[in-house]
């Protein structure tokens, strides 16, 4: 017996693409299911300036293969330098969607970001004067802080302070791991969303650390207590529009990844449909798919819902994704779930 359900076309609302030969191999994984995506500018050195975005704009679009239709939204990557003047005329043109916040040396190549907030409060209140929304990544960077609360340590010293100081600054807290981070949109109004992840769905901190370390299963912020993973489930199937998916699928090679200093990062490009699809039936909420992977994103961002669709459709066969992808750089393992999944995507 076949299922179908069809939704309109998905965006990822948080998306590592890297650049050269790893871009031109994870960019079909995107563009394959997705219409658009939120384009991460943690490249070395990272995208700053409009200028560098729109370079890096075309350098994806020369990347994706003939017959392929996909719009790589642009973001900026908040410096303590950036220039407020910069980001509106980015803006303004179109061209970039949304900036970026990285605590400095929060995570990959996030050596660039901020330490001293002072010093982005003219952007930010440009920022919330013209409507450009500030992508968080929310998580303290402070020694003794441990890692598996730095996310909810990061809401309380250093989110609301900003929101509080910034009035009408349009703010989407990425990847969120923890129920804290779901009370805390909920308990605010306008103006706040927040991006889940496929692989925060499917794995807590025991699936990372459990008969042996799972490399693949590391990323930042780091899966929390499965308590946290329900609460992540309940918001992302709730039909609450202020969640929506960030994959923040984040490509690194096999041999950076199983070392003795592995990088973060989980791929979730190939199989995130189906594997979302999974999880919403397991939870009885496939009617509310099409809002968290295709709707709620952009409503946020004001942005169309795409005319076109995805079918997903279950078969009785699990289906086969593939181990790994070869990229020109090496190797990149996607994501296992660990489970059978009978949904694909087309
Ligand atoms: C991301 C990457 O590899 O660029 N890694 C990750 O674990 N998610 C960076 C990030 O989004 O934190
Ligand atoms: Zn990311």
């Amino acid at each position: 017996m076949t299922e179908t359900l069809t939704i309109p076309r998905p965006d990822d609302w948080h998306l590592h693409l890297r650049d050269g030969a790893m871009l031109k191999a994870v960019l079909p994984e995107t563009a394959r299911h997705f219409g658009r995506a939120i384009i991460m500018p943690n490249l070395v050195p990272p995208v700053v300036t409009g200028d560098q975005a729109a370079a890096y704009r075309e350098r994806i679009l020369a990347a994706l293969p003939e017959g392929m239709a996909f719009e790589p939204l642009m973001t900026l990557y908040l410096t303590e330098d950036t220039d407020p003047a910069d980001v509106a005329a980015a803006h303004a043109s179109g061209l970039v969607k949304a900036v970026k916040l990285y605590p400095a040396g929060a995570t990959t190549n996030s050596a660039s970001g901020v330490s001293d907030f002072n010093k982005v409060r003219g952007v930010l209140e440009k920022m919330a004067e013209i409507g450009l929304p500030l992508c968080v990544h929310g998580e303290v960077t402070d020694a003794d802080i441990d890692i598996f609360d730095r996310e909810a340590v990061f809401i309380d010293r250093v989110l609301d302070p900003i929101r509080k100081s910034t009035p009408g600054l349009r703010v989407v807290m990425e990847h969120i791991t923890t129920k804290n981070g779901v009370d805390y949109v909920k308990s605010n109004a306008a103006g706040l969303g927040a991006t889940i992840t496929t692989h925060h769905l499917i794995i807590n901190r025991n699936h990372i650390l459990v008969g042996g370390i799972k490399p693949h299963y590391y990323c930042l912020p780091v899966a929390k207590r499965e308590e946290h993973r329900q609460a992540l489930r309940a918001a992302a199937t709730s039909g609450d529009a202020r969640f929506f998916l960030g994959t923040d699928s984040a490509p690194h090679t096999d041999p950076n990844k199983e070392s003795a200093c592995g990088c973060a990062g989980c791929f979730t490009a190939t199989n995130t449909m189906p594997l979302l699809a999974h999880v919403f039936e397991e939870e009885s909420a496939l009617d509310k798919l099409a809002g968290f992977a295709s709707e709620n994103g952009p409503a946020f961002y004001g942005l169309p819902v795409s005319d076109e669709t995805l079918s997903l459709s279950k078969s009785d066969a699990a289906v086969d994704f593939p181990e790994k992808i070869e990229t020109g750089e090496g190797p990149v393992t996607v994501f296992d779930p660990g489970f059978d999944v009978h949904w694909h995507a087309e």
